[in-house]
């Protein structure tokens, strides 16, 4: 063959292939599901998923779960895997919402479990959680409600361009997993929605956030016990009550929290800014490596906040006056600049048996209001100061 024929040849040979291969797609229409907003379409995704879940990826591109445009009622559902393929794509249409009945039967809404590899791109999820938060406001309904967004066991997942609403409970809970990707995803519920966070973690390692807009009833980003090597990237929080490491310490024999990177975060009109929380109990633990950077605060009631003292008399523990076991060390806080709704804009409120250790602060230009000068207070707290720090340490 001369040299000339052989590269159309490819050409031919490659457009033949493209064209015979298989798009191995599961559309939840053709499973039952009705885009009419009043059929529950719950047994209709669960066979989709069953399905592409099974698919072992033989036609050389990953199983896509499609929703398309439409309004989606949705009860309960558990994707579980693990599955045959390397990773199943959860598509859903820009147009496509998924909606979750006003009722409360279980502690997750949308799980995915053993999902690893999962990719999921939205779409709309509405947890409609209005006349919960009303019944829990009451005192009728004493449980959590569910989580929206619930992933568990699962690796290299990513979540991509999704919006989250009104979630009954936590918009998206991160457990026992290794490399969670979020970006570009919105979550959106009133201020003064009960407990409404918007992504928790817990017990999983390499956690990213980026590009992500929080505006809830409760935390934006909490990280909870066991929660390690995470970046936090140009995100945007408020209302909400900020971002938060912890509560630690309420467990005995729980895990520390470690190499946490916040940078380029916008804080509006939140109830804390950067928080670290340990309950007022003797439980060991440890919070280390912790860098925030480049975080502008618009009237936030409590910019930096260390609280070792954690313990709302609703949750009925024992532990007013006992000291936390939970160590604190290496936090870095650089490049923190903007407005606090109140007096103390910094507040290091460490353990008397357990002081804080290695907080540096660096480039800090908080104030009162507007130009009133800030204060800062502290209690059991060591660090240095480099750069401008307004207002002045306490170290
Ligand atoms: C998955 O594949 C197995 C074996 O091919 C089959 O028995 C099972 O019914 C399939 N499950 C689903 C949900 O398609
Ligand atoms: C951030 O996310 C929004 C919403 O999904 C998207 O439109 C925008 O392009 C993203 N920006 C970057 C820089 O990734
Ligand atoms: C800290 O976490 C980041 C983000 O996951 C990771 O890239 C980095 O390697 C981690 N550093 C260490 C020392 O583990």
């Amino acid at each position: 063959m001369s040299g000339r024929r052989l590269p159309l040849l490819l050409v031919v040979l490659t457009a033949l292939m493209t064209l015979t291969t298989v798009k191995a797609e599961y559309n939840v229409v053709d499973y039952g599901a009705r885009p009419d907003g009043a059929a529950d379409s719950a047994g209709a995704f669960q066979a989709a998923w069953g399905a592409a879940c099974n698919d072992t990826g033989s036609s050389g591109s990953r199983p896509v779960l499609r929703v398309p445009a439409g309004r989606f009622l949705l009860s309960r559902v558990y994707f579980k895997g693990p599955c045959r393929s390397a990773g199943v794509v959860v598509a859903i249409d820009r147009n496509g919402t998924v909606f979750a009945p006003p009722t409360v039967d279980s502690r997750a809404w949308i799980m995915f479990h053993h999902a690893d590899g999962l990719a999921l791109r939205g779409g709309t999820l509405d947890g409609q959680g209005q006349e919960y938060w009303a019944c829990k406001k009451s005192g009728r309904c004493t449980g959590q409600g569910p989580t929206t967004l619930d992933i568990s066991q699962s690796k290299g997942v990513s979540v991509k361009q999704l919006t989250l609403l009104d979630s009954k409970n936590v918009h998206m809970a991160i457990f026992d997993s290794t490399g969670v990707t979020v970006q570009g995803v919105r979550m959106v519920a009133p201020a003064n929605s009960p407990n409404t966070d918007g992504i928790h973690a817990q017990l999983s390692r390499h956690v990213t956030i980026l590009n992500t807009t929080f505006s809830t009833g409760d935390d934006c980003v909490s990280l909870g016990p066991g929660t390690s090597d995470v970046l936090i990237r140009d995100i945007k929080c408020g209302p909400g009550h900020g971002i938060s490491i912890g509560s630690m310490g309420g467990q005995p024999g729980e895990e520390g929290v470690r190499n946490v990177t916040v940078e380029r975060a916008v804080l509006t009109g939140t109830t804390n800014g950067l928080r670290i929380k340990t309950w007022g109990m003797p439980n060991p633990g440890s919070v280390t490596g912790v860098s925030f950077s480049q975080v502008t605060m618009h009237g936030v009631a409590n910019p930096i906040l260390v609280d070792q003292n954690y313990c709302p008399r609703s949750r009925k523990v024992d532990c007013p006056g006992k000291s936390s076991g939970v160590q604190i060390s290496d936090v870095s806080y650089e490049d923190i600049e903007g407005t606090s709704r109140t007096p103390v804009a910094v507040k290091f409120d460490c353990s008397d048996t357990n002081p804080c250790s290695g907080i540096r602060l660096k480039n800090i230009r908080l104030t009162y209001r507007h130009r009133r000068p800030a204060q800062a207070r502290c209690r059991n707290a060591a660090g240095s100061v480099s750069g401008e720090v307004t207002p002045p340490s306490c170290f």
